[in-house]
């Protein structure tokens, strides 16, 4: 796993500028395994829905991806990757302070024109997301591609950067803070997305109930 050193560094940064950018976050066998995995759940991706609980619906015009939510128990195959997502929880939790104490992830696949509107991903009725997590799963990616991530300063309205959504990048930025969107792509687009938890996610979920 990454150094100590090198963690200190990724926690100042993500401290300063409310997000850090990772490239070779995933040691090679593990991204094979996980891209393994995701071909073979290509056909079990579902649309993906905006809103809370019993108010989620699908909504085009805001998020065309498609993802697959990932179970612990279930997808025993991503044990390893499931590792390494712990660590960082583990990491933050030391160096920022911080009490994360659960993860919630899915696959997420962008289909040729996808995009997803500007966004924060901490929402009324569902706070418990603190740290977002995004790790780009596109071999071929190349820039005319589009799909990157668009960050925004903190008021939502000027552009800040643009992120190539490039192979084993790994950005994690603050979920109630950084107003994000994902610009239309005009190649099919893969990512590991997730939320880092101050409360497992059922909890959160009966909160916002
Ligand atoms: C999300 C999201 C960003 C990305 O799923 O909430 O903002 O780059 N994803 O895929
Ligand atoms: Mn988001």
């Amino acid at each position: 796993m990454h150094s100590d050193a090198q963690w200190d560094a990724w926690a100042d940064t993500l401290a300063e500028e409310d997000y850090v950018l990772i490239d070779g976050y995933l040691p090679p066998e593990l991204l094979a395994q996980l891209m393994v995995f995701f071909h073979a759940k290509q056909d079990e991706l579902t649309p993906a829905k905006v809103g809370t609980l019993n108010a989620r619906q699908q909504a085009p015009d805001i998020r065309s991806d498609m993802t697959y939510w990932l179970d612990q128990d279930r997808d025993q195959s991503l044990k390893e990757v499931f590792a390494w997502i712990e660590e960082s929880l583990l990491r933050w939790n030391r160096l920022l302070f911080l009490s994360l104490s659960g993860y919630e992830f899915h696959l997420a696949y962008y289909p040729k024109g996808g995009h997803y509107a500007k966004h924060l991903d901490q929402f009324r009725g569902r706070n418990n997301r603190l740290i977002s997590c995004v790790l780009y799963l596109n071999p071929d990616w190349k820039p005319g591609d589009g799909g990157e991530l668009q960050l925004y300063d903190s008021t939502g309205t000027h552009e800040r950067l643009h992120i190539s959504p490039i192979m084993n990048r790994m950005i994690f930025f603050r979920s109630d803070a950084v107003w994000h969107a994902v610009l239309p792509t005009s190649a099919p687009r893969k990512s590991l997305t997730g939320w880092l938890l101050y409360r497992p996610s059922d909890v959160g979920a009966i909160i916002g109930a």
